[in-house]
């Protein structure tokens, strides 16, 4: 799950290579490196720097070596610790061929122990230096680049996308492609290779997004394509209308609390982008008239890949995600079940692709994801598209590998998410997942058009509480319950029905960014072990719901924890009385929707979650160990 970026032309590109690296920072910030062929001599210079989240600031600024071929490397650590040795590039012996990998080697200790064998030296515990010591053997063995490359993808199992330099080829990058993105780009007397093309958004829209399974040996001014049996290949060239715009954190301290505070903007752009899509009309009017507009239209089926009598027909939906997205997945599943009343199932992707798969006609996919590029999640994709089912992005990248590979796909539009910790991403999947549970409703007949248009107002009424309850709590929790959370060591979170999966969501982001241990259980559990763990030094966190015999039932579970002497924590809603005065420490929002509880808890739960962790002074954009994008399985 790294940043890969290369390029060449006729002109230095240490520049370009790191300010590309700076942007694939998302993708991992363990250890950077940065290779070229030198302008004034056909070997390599190299300089690799591990630890925290600047290596790549260091490397722009320690690095003066500089040369018209050369690549760069982000690392999140997969194998091997995080350390120089392991940072890429990395080498064979004889220091003359380098690689940079995104993606695992399935095997790797087998092909290393062979290599080992023959004589090869190892630098680092990495799979990825592997390749570069098989394609050198390799090498050796057919002298020739082509050959070399068929043989070596006949060898190499799992994921990976490759950058090799050899310096016996100082004018060619060789490119390799399996199941992890790459994407060519081409300018003026100069071609670009990255993981993302945001890398080089700035310097070329004409981009080529790799087929998988293929492999390319790309000069300045050529691209040679291939596919693994090493088959010459065509290949399209894409028009991509989007540039990377720097973003600042317009005065907040960190872009998690910037984010927290997006969300009402952004709920509010993902709803009406939700109306206006794919209409072709002229949209003019009231947002009764939008609904009405689009329920004559079928453009937005159109863009799921589906059709109306499809969704009339639609026996089962099911979502499939991973961590944030998940949680939203499975708030979803309350809202498809209940509105449009399909039976929906949520499922891990990390888990999906090993399950026994049964072929249910009638049935979607949608794969809900912030990024589009998530590894499991997009390895799900790929199984069911296998299997010719039906399959949908949500998301909220536009370009990303999930919107290219699904039959169809929903964007949302929280605007680029930079702080590790998803926050307006997860607000707007649940946003857009109510809406379309309404409009399927809308298109089957279990919603009427003024049920419609309420599910609109309700959402921005959510959108609403969400920030103007932080505004409320904001300077109680600042000044006098972050400090006191911030000592705590651990916490069990608990949630009923659609607050269960919301607590869980709670108790991830208390731990990616606090690193504050935190258990999370169904209400409903605590009695069958949990409650073993109820002391005073764990504060138990309850979120509650909006139905009423659940919310009695959390009234018992909060009881059964206070009679422990357990330190309660509770976020409840206006008039839940009997709830709010069992807390020692109670925040109360207005009512609202049920099903939209959750929406409305979010940016106070976030707020609460990130005021904590500061307290604790962490990096909490960039939390130790974690990437945004998790581009390995
Ligand atoms: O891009 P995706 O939504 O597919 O990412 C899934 C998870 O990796 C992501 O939500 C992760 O759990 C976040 N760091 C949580 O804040």
């Amino acid at each position: 799950m790294c940043g890969i970026v290369a390029s060449v032309g006729n002109k230095p590109c240490r520049h370009v290579v790191l300010q590309g690296l700076s942007r694939l920072e998302y993708r991992g910030y363990d250890s950077a490196g940065f290779v070229c062929i030198d302008q004034n001599h056909p070997y390599f210079s190299f300089k690799k720097e591990a630890g925290g989240v600047a290596p790549i600031q260091r490397l722009i600024e320690t690095a003066t070596f500089d040369g018209v071929i050369g690549m760069g490397h982000t690392r999140w650590a997969t194998h091997g610790v995080v350390d120089e040795d392991n940072a890429h590039p990395h080498f064979n012996c004889k220091k003359n061929i380098a690689v940079v990998h995104n993606g695992i080697v399935e095997g790797h200790d087998e092909i290393r122990s062979q290599l080992i064998n023959q004589g090869h030296t190892f630098n680092s515990s990495t799979d990825s230096e592997t390749i570069a010591h098989l394609v050198s053997s390799l090498h050796s063995e057919y002298n020739d680049l082509h050959a070399t490359l068929v043989a070596l993808t006949t060898r190499l199992k799992g994921a990976y996308a490759l950058i090799f330099l050899f310096e016996q080829y100082p004018d060619t990058l060789i490119v390799v492609r399996h199941r992890s993105p790459m994407v060519i780009g081409i300018a003026e007397q100069q071609m670009l290779v990255a993981s993302d093309f945001l890398a080089f958004s700035d310097i070329t829209k004409d981009v080529i997004f790799m087929p998988d399974n293929t492999f390319a040996l790309i000069t300045k001014d050529t691209i040679k394509l291939f596919t693994f049996d090493g088959a010459p290949s065509s290949y399209q060239v894409t028009k991509v209308d989007h540039t990377h715009k720097p973003l600042d954190k317009e005065g907040f301290e960190h872009y998690m609390l910037k984010e927290i505070y997006e969300q009402k903007r952004a709920i509010a752009r993902t709803i009406n982008f939700c109306k206006i899509i794919g209409s072709s009309v002229e949209l003019e009017g009231t947002l009764h008239n939008f609904s009405s507009i689009l329920q004559q239209n079928d453009a937005l089926w159109r863009q799921l890949g589906l059709t109306k009598d499809r969704i009339k027909n639609l026996r089962y939906i099911n979502l499939i995600s991973a961590g944030t997205s998940w949680h939203a997945s499975r708030i979803a599943q309350f809202f498809f079940e209940t509105i449009c009343k399909i039976p929906t199932r949520v499922y891990l992707a990390s888990e999906f692709r090993y399950m026994s798969f049964f072929d249910e006609p009638n049935s979607i996919y949608l794969m809900v994801s912030q990024s589009g590029e998530t590894a499991d999640t997009l390895e799900a994709l790929r199984l069911l598209n296998s299997f010719e089912q039906q399959t949908i992005a949500i998301t909220n990248v536009a370009s990303s590998t999930m919107v290219r590979e699904a039959h169809g796909f929903m964007l949302m539009q929280a605007g680029p998410e930079i702080s590790v910790a998803s926050t307006k991403a997860f607000s707007t999947q649940i946003s857009l997942l109510y809406w379309l549970a309404h409009r399927i409703g809308l298109e089957r007949g279990e919603v009427g058009q003024e049920q419609m248009h309420h599910a609109e107002e309700a959402l921005m009424l959510a959108a609403e509480i969400l920030e103007t309850s932080i505004e409320n709590y904001k300077f109680k929790i600042v000044q006098e319950l972050a400090p006191h959370y911030a000592t705590f060591d651990r916490f069990i979170f608990l949630g009923r029905h659609i607050s269960y999966p919301f607590a869980m969501e709670a108790a991830l982001k208390l731990k990616e960014i606090s690193y504050i241990f935190a258990q999370c259980y169904p209400a409903g559990e605590l009695k069958h072990g949990p409650i073993a763990l109820v002391d005073e030094k764990t504060p138990v966190v309850i979120f509650s719901v909006l139905d009423e015999l659940i919310y009695h039932k959390l009234v018992s579970n909060a009881n059964e924890v206070k009679a422990r002497k357990g330190h309660l924590i509770v976020f409840a809603f206006e008039g839940q009385d009997e709830l709010i005065n069992l807390a020692d420490c109670p925040f109360v929002l207005p009512r609202i929707t049920p099903l939209l509880a959750p929406l409305a808890m979010t940016g106070l739960m976030q707020f609460f979650v990130y005021h904590i962790t500061r307290q604790l002074g962490h990096s909490i954009d960039k939390p130790r160990n974690l990437a945004k994008s998790v581009t390995v399985e």
